[in-house]
């Protein structure tokens, strides 16, 4: 697999009695991007972090902050968290009414701009705002905690999001969140992931840096 694959540690897995040996760990092995789960109890049951978290964050790391808005009415939130520090800002698909707006205001700013896909949200109408992307996140499970299985229904629709990146020739990340661990990198590699979240695997590990490095050892061999 020659395309580079990166690992992004969801952050919010970690314990937060000792977040700052949590992201230490990570960025040894290498981690390309520190993830952050953001739930509003309302888009998803659980309530998660915010603002405040995310400019911790931004203290204690040079990482790139990956923040996945899991929020109904992400657009009131765009303009704190990229003041917060985030570098890549992930959007729902199914909660933005204008998505070219929403896109084009993140990236107004210099920063990326995502769009997340639950796993029943069809990947056709990325094709509307294929211009505008930085990444497409994925869902592997539906959002709203770690721990869960990876939904295998959703693996086609990886390689189809996979396929229309490259028929337009555009470099967006492809991101997979939910469910990622060693027994189900090589399928989401091979469907055309490049940019893999885990939670549990490697927080819920004794040793994180150990597992950051052996997920990416499994996708190399995709
Ligand atoms: C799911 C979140 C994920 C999740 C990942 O709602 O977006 O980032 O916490 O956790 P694992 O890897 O444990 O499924
Ligand atoms: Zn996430």
């Amino acid at each position: 697999m020659s395309r580079p694959i990166g690992i992004a540690p969801s952050i919010v897995a970690a314990d937060f009695g000792h977040l700052a040996e949590a992201i230490r760990q990570v960025e040894q092995a290498g981690a390309e991007v520190l993830h952050v789960d953001v739930m509003d109890g309302r888009y998803v049951p659980n309530i998660s972090v915010g603002t405040i978290f995310v400019s911790a964050l931004r203290r204690l790391t040079t990482l790139p902050l990956d923040v996945h808005l899991m929020v109904e009415d992400p657009d009131r939130h765009v303009d704190a968290f990229i003041e917060a520090g985030a570098d890549l800002l992930t959007v729902h698909l199914e909660t933005t009414p204008h998505l070219h707006r929403t896109l084009r205001h993140i990236r107004g700013f210099g920063r990326r701009a995502g769009v997340a896909l639950n796993p029943t949200t069809p990947e056709d109408r990325l094709r509307y705002v294929i211009d505008e992307l930085d990444l497409v996140l994925v869902m592997t499970v539906d959002p709203g905690s770690s721990g869960q299985s990876l939904l295998p229904s959703v693996l086609p629709k990886i390689a189809a999001v996979r396929a229309l990146l490259d028929a337009h020739g555009v470099a967006a990340r492809l991101e997979v969140d939910g469910g990622i661990h060693r027994g189900t990198v090589g399928s989401v590699v091979g469907a055309g992931a490049d940019l893999l979240v885990a939670g549990s695997a490697i927080y819920d590990s004794p040793d994180p840096t150990a597992a950051v490095e052996e997920i990416r050892r499994l996708a190399f061999l995709g």
